[in-house]
Formats: structure tokens, sequence, C-alpha cells
């Protein structure tokens, strides 16, 4: 059979699947795990110096060879044809060479053998094929609610990486933008203030400011339950030593659009070993606690193993109680008899929590953590759980076994919607929707991806199945989605922007 028209086929489907994460089941094919992984692991070592996976341009990433998902020259080709091409690269004067760039004999590797190529060679199949990565799919049924029914209707730009977008819950109405820049900008009746609410540029790597990727900088902002009263804010950044700082300030006595930069007083500090992976997002929960959310602490092997490992910070969400000189530890977090977490952990098993949000209606959690090459995911936890969850990190990749030389020590906690990296390639949650504009998406969990703009909405029906569908593509580098006080919705775009999203005129 020809196995590109296969494939052209199924993805013409792809693009309107969502995947609902169920436990592994029969209907998996079975590439050997064993295969892929050592393909993977060797890929990822050679060969992804060059070729992006699904990563598009808007990552920044300067990609030297070509996107390797879906990638036609590799699905044409038999086993051997590809064997043969990667042996000997494609020199410069090839007129099939399109990029004018010489791939390297081997991958530039002469030290892989052939049998390390056809380990590569079954991994890349698999990053084609998607029955390979696939678990259950569900079609999307249409309710009505995309295209044509809504709008995203711009509020401001010339923002500098904008990474979210929060509220002070004080009654003002103003908004909050946190620009990975280091700034904080006030807007108001749709204008930002001249002066920023706080600047604290100085403190953040200057890594955020050499126009390349980069993970870090100012991450998170969150306002304290009762900052009409107490005037206190927390926020989450790198530091220019790279690692993690969570610090509370004050807002200035004489101006309400202003903070007193003196007033920050650090609580916690977490030593980074990567540039990558920080996560960053901090948020109080409806029991008045901060959440904190920190990323396995980067690089695509988790070499530490940090998320499964109870002893650090890396890839776990911690929990605690500001109302003190520094801060508490709430006495029902699930760890604090247990004398190998430390007892600020609320939950582990994260590789890249990109926004986790609480419904304001009912106080459910949603984590969308961020995957590694194949699967993006969202995990659940209803309000009232006692926390202590293990969301599978680095020994899952969404529903499926990722590295196979992690131990897992307690039983994992699948996502409840996952998308392989034919939809996408970096998630990014949003809250459930409870505003009053738009009353058909009351209760519809949002989150969107990074990489390719598309938008989903997810709920969950009465006999406990989760379903998502597609809600709109858009042009956006999606780096958040926010709230205003009243629940209307807002995205942001890393380009610059934000927006509100409104019934289409
Ligand atoms: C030094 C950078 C570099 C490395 C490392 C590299 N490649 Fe490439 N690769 C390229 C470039 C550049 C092209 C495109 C050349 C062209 O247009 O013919 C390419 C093309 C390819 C193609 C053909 C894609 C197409 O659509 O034409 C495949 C398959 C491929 N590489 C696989 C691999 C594998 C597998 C490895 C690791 C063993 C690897 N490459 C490592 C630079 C690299």
């Amino acid at each position: 059979m020809n196995r590109n028209f296969l494939r052209l086929a199924v993805v013409g489907i792809g693009a309107a699947v969502l995947i609902l994460a169920a436990p592994i089941s029969a209907q998996t094919p079975t590439p050997d795990p064993e295969v892929i992984q050592q393909g993977q692991t060797l890929y990822q070592a050679t060969c992804a110096s060059c070729h992006g996976l699904n990563t598009g341009e808007v990552t920044g990433n300067v990609i030297i060879g070509k996107d390797l998902v879906n990638n036609v020259f590799v699905q044409s080709l038999s086993d051997e044809e590809l064997l043969a091409f990667i042996q000997q690269g494609r020199p410069v004067e090839d007129p099939l060479n399109t990029t004018k760039i010489l791939m390297p004999p081997r991958g530039g590797n002469p030290n892989l053998t052939d049998a390390d190529l056809m380990l590569i060679i079954a991994y890349l199949r698999t990053l084609s094929d998607p029955d390979a990565s696939r678990l259950v799919a569900s079609e999307v049924e249409d309710t009505g609610t995309g295209t044509g029914s809504y709008q995203w209707v711009q509020v401001v730009d010339n923002l500098d990486n904008p990474l979210q977008l929060v509220n002070a819950g004080d009654g003002s109405g103003r908004l909050f933008v946190a620009e990975q820049t280091g700034y904080i900008l006030v807007i108001e009746n749709g204008e930002f203030h001249q002066t920023p609410f706080l600047d604290i540029s100085t403190l953040i790597p200057d890594s955020v400011y050499h126009g390349g990727y980069t993970e870090q900088g100012l991450l998170g902002l969150a306002f304290h339950p009762d900052y009409e009263n107490n005037g206190q804010f927390f926020i989450s950044y790198t530091n220019d030593a790279g690692d993690s700082v969570i610090a509370r300030y004050q807002v200035s006595t004489d101006d309400p659009n202003v903070a007193d930069p003196n007033s920050a007083q650090i609580l916690l500090t977490l030593d980074q070993p990567f540039p990558d992976h920080n996560g960053g997002n901090i948020l109080f929960g409806p029991d008045g606690y901060l959440y904190i959310a920190f990323g396995d602490g980067g690089n695509p092997y988790e070499p530490n193993y940090n998320s499964q490992n109870p002893t650090t910070f890396l890839g776990k969400m911690l929990r605690i109680d500001v109302n003190a000189e520094t801060y508490r530890v709430p006495e029902d977090n699930p760890f604090v008899n247990d004398p190998n977490f430390p007892p600020e952990v609320w939950a582990y098993g994260l590789r890249n929590p990109w926004r986790f949000s609480f419904d304001r209606a009912t106080g459910d959690l949603y984590i969308a953590d961020v995957g590694q090459w194949l699967i993006e995911e969202v995990n659940f936890q209803p309000v009232g759980s006692p926390g202590g969850q293990n969301y599978g990190w680095s020994a899952y990749e969404g529903t499926q076994r990722y590295l196979m030389d992690v131990q897992v020590t307690s039983e994992v906690t699948l996502p409840v919607l996952q998308y392989t990296h034919d939809m996408g390639c970096s998630i990014t949650g949003g809250p459930v929707y409870r505003g009053k504009n738009l009353p058909d998406l009351q209760g519809r969990y949002f989150f969107g991806d990074y990489c390719n703009g598309s938008v989903w909405i997810a709920s969950q029906d009465e006999s406990g199945e989760w379903g998502a569908e597609l809600f709109l593509n858009t042009d956006f580098v999606i780096s958040s989605f926010g709230e205003d006080e009243q629940g209307e919705l807002y995205l942001v775009d890393y380009k610059g922007a934000i927006y509100r999203l409104e019934v289409q005129k």
C-alpha cells in the first residue's frame, strides 16, 4: 500500500481529533517500547541538534535540518532507503537538498552503527505514524461553539514577551500583565499606566534580553486573596543565577498602581540545574494557600529523575501558607508525616506545568503539563482531594511509558486529557470559563497550544467521561490565558498582545 497516501488521509482526521486519555488498553498498537526508547535517546543525542520535532519557528529555535515529525521524506522511504540516506547524508550539491546545508553522514556521529540508525528510524516512524502514538481517539462533535461564533478582541498590544494576565481581586477592575522581561504592567479601562507596577528586570538572567528562546525570567504573579486589605502579592522568577525564586512584595502606600520595590521578601529559592522547565506558575487555591508549580529542572532525559525523586522541589507542586513571617506548611499537607518528602510538597511527577488553574466555581484543580517529544497532557485534581498525587513524569509521558529505567513506587494519576504532537507541541493551560458574557461556554476548561495557536475546550459529562473539542485555531503564540474579576476570558499572545474572548458581532 502507498504509505504516503494512507498518511495524508489520516492527517485530515487528525486535525479534528483530540485524544481522550484512558488507561493504556489493548487498543494500543505495540511498537517495542524498548526499541523506541533507545532510538529516541540516540536521536536526541545526535540528530536533535539540527532537526526540530514539530517545533515550527514560533519557539525561536534555529532549525538547520527539517522538522522530522510527519516528514514526507521519512514516510515515503522504506527502512532500507532511509538507512542508506542517513548513512551517507545529502551533499549540498544534490538538487534535492533544498536547504543547501550538508546533512552529515550518520547525522555527524561516525560512532553510530547501522543497528543504532535502525533504532533511530524506528523512533522516527512513531513520530509519523499516528497509530503508533495514539492511544484512544475520539471524534470531535460539532457543538457549534467553533469559529464563527466567537472572536478574540485585542485589549492592548506593544507588550514585551507577556507571559501572564491576572486580576488583583480587589474590585478595581484592573488587569495586571507580567512580562518575561521583568515588568508588571497595569491595564485600566483598556489602557496601560505609564509607570510599571513593578520592574525586576535587573534581577533576572541576561539571557532573557538576548532575543533567543528562553524559559527564564519573570514567570508568575499572584495577588493575595486579601490583597485589598493587606496589599501583598507574590511573584515567581528565575534570578541571575538561573535559579527559581518565590518572593512577596507589597503595593506602595501612596499609589495603588505602583508596588514598593523595596518590600521584596524572598520566601524560597530553588536551585535549577538547567535553564529550561522552570514551571513557575503560582496561584492561591480556594483554601487560601499558595500553590507553586516547578518543572523537572530541564533537559529532555531528566537526568536526575527529579520528578519522581521525593527530596527535591523540582517536578513538584507545593502548597504553603503565606500568612506567616515567611511561610508555614499547612498541617494537612499530604507528606507532613512522611520523612521522604519535604512537607511543602502537594503533588509530584510533573515535567513542566505550564499554567494550572482552580475552577473558581468548584475549586477543582487543572494542571496542564508540557510533554517531551510526543504527548501534551491535562491533569485533574477534584476539589477536596487530600493531595499527594503522582502525575507520572518521567516514568510516563501522558499515559505512555517514557523513561523505562524510572521506578514508580506509587500509583500514578494519569491525565484526563492528552494530545499527541501531530496536534501541537507545547500545552498552555487556561481557566474554566465562569464569566457571564458567554453563557454557552460556562464550565468549559480552556487550553491551547503554544506552537500552533489551537485553542480547545473540555469538560466532563455526568458519567465522568472527559471530552474536548477544537474551539478556534488562532495565529497566536499562546503563553497564557487569564481572567478578569468577572471571570471573562483573556488570551496572552507571546508576540505582545492581550485579547478578550467575545461573541462575534
Ligand atoms: C549538522 C546538522 C544535522 C544533523 C546532526 C542531522 N541532520 Fe538530518 N538533515 C540536516 C539537513 C541540513 C537536512 C536537509 C538537507 C536537505 O535539504 O537535503 C537534513 C535532512 C534529513 C532528512 C531528510 C528530510 C527531508 O525531508 O528531506 C532526514 C530523514 C534526516 N536528516 C535524518 C537525520 C537523522 C536520523 C539524524 C541523526 C542520526 C540527522 N538527520 C542528523 C542536518 C542534520
